[in-house]
């Protein structure tokens, strides 16, 4: 089977090429994100690989289902840039890697957290000037504070099991709540209630047509005044123009963000060449109280390895007439 990656980087090459000992497949990688701009110029191929900002529309799927692609395998496990019924209409089969490794989101979820809180990053750019004053670094203890997890999907319920540890309240607020974390002392609230009671918000629901612009004006009024507001999902959950206008009047406390609305032109590259062409990104930067990491929370060695190894294996079972073994990794 030949199989074309797009937005491949150097770790892709190295985990996949290490896998594929086992699978002897043809691999072609492209470092270009997929989009209407490629399609039609890449190498027939059987399967296309592709990643959290590839452009899989119905025109992109139609266009590779003209050129042989019979399988879509993405290495990740949020598919909010996949037209599924495009690819149902043009016979083309989409797998992705539903739960690599929940461990590594949540550990970075939290990772941030703390160090917006701690403000780490400030202090080890301080001391290395000899300055250990430590105006300007006081924190708050998360001990008996109230978190609101919104998602308790995979990688939520990770970020719950590493909160409680801290001696945390915990609300949750998902379409359907989990038994499991009821009886470990989570407590499901509406939405509202979750909102005006979090001292911190983690976002851990997937993008979709109901969660877009779930932090909007409306939703920042109900919070408490200098709210945590954790974002390692999908960059559109929120609303950047009312995240701004938040941290403006001071009702968002600290915004902690590996994701971002206009991200496919930013995030997986090195741009401190140039000047860049966003001015809300810029303006982001600019909040003493706002961490941005770039699509990072992913990014361990153990997921590398657990993505390379389901994508293959999906793409291996596909060939042979078999669906995924995880029932939650077939999406068409
Ligand atoms: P999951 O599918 O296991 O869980 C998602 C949960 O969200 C489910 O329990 C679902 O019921 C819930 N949900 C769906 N719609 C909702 C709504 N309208 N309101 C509240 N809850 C809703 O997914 P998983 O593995 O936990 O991943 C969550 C998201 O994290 C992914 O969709 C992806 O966008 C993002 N992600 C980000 C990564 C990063 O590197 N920053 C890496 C991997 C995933």
């Amino acid at each position: 089977m030949k199989i074309s990656f797009f937005s491949a980087k150097p770790y892709d090459r190295t985990f996949f090429g290490r896998l594929n000992e086992t699978f002897g497949f043809e691999f072609i990688f492209y470092e270009t994100h997929l989009g209407p701009h490629i399609v039609n110029v890449v190498e027939a191929s059987d399967a296309v690989c592709a990643f959290v900002n590839d452009k899989l529309s119905a025109e992109v799927l139609g266009a590779l289902a003209n050129r042989g692609v019979k399988y879509i395998a993405m290495r990740c496990a949020g598919f909010n840039n996949v037209d599924l019924d495009a690819a149902r209409k043009y016979g083309l089969r989409v797998c992705r890697v539903p739960s690599y490794s929940p461990e590594a989101v949540a550990e970075h979820a939290l990772a941030m957290m703390l160090t917006l809180n701690r403000k780490t990053h400030k202090a080890y750019n301080r001391v290395r000037e000899q300055n250990f004053s430590l105006n300007g670094l006081m924190g708050f203890n998360l001990h008996g504070k109230t978190i609101g997890v919104v998602g308790t999907g995979n990688i939520g319920k990770a970020f719950i099991r590493l909160m409680s540890g801290f001696g945390c309240e915990l609300l949750a607020y998902d379409l359907a709540e989990d038994d499991a974390l009821k009886a470990a002392g989570v407590r499901y609230t509406p939405l509202s209630e979750l909102y005006s009671r979090a001292d911190v918000i983690s976002l851990h629901c997937p993008l979709t047509e109901d969660t877009k612009h779930l932090i909007n004006p409306a939703s920042l009024k109900l919070m408490k005044p200098g709210v945590m507001i954790i974002n390692t999902s999908r960059g559109g959950l929120i609303d950047t123009t009312a995240a701004l206008e938040g941290l403006r009047s001071k009702r968002i406390g600290y915004l902690g963000i590996d994701v971002y609305e206009q991200e496919e032109k930013l995030f997986f590259r090195d741009l401190s060449q140039t000047i860049l062409d966003d001015d809300a990104i810029q303006l982001l930067m600019s909040f003493p109280n706002v961490l941005v990491t770039g699509h990072q929370a992913f990014f361990t060695a153990e997921a590398l390895e657990e993505i390379a190894s389901t994508t293959l294996t999906n793409l291996s079972r596909l060939s042979q007439g078999l669906n995924p073994e995880n029932p939650a990794a077939l999406l068409v």
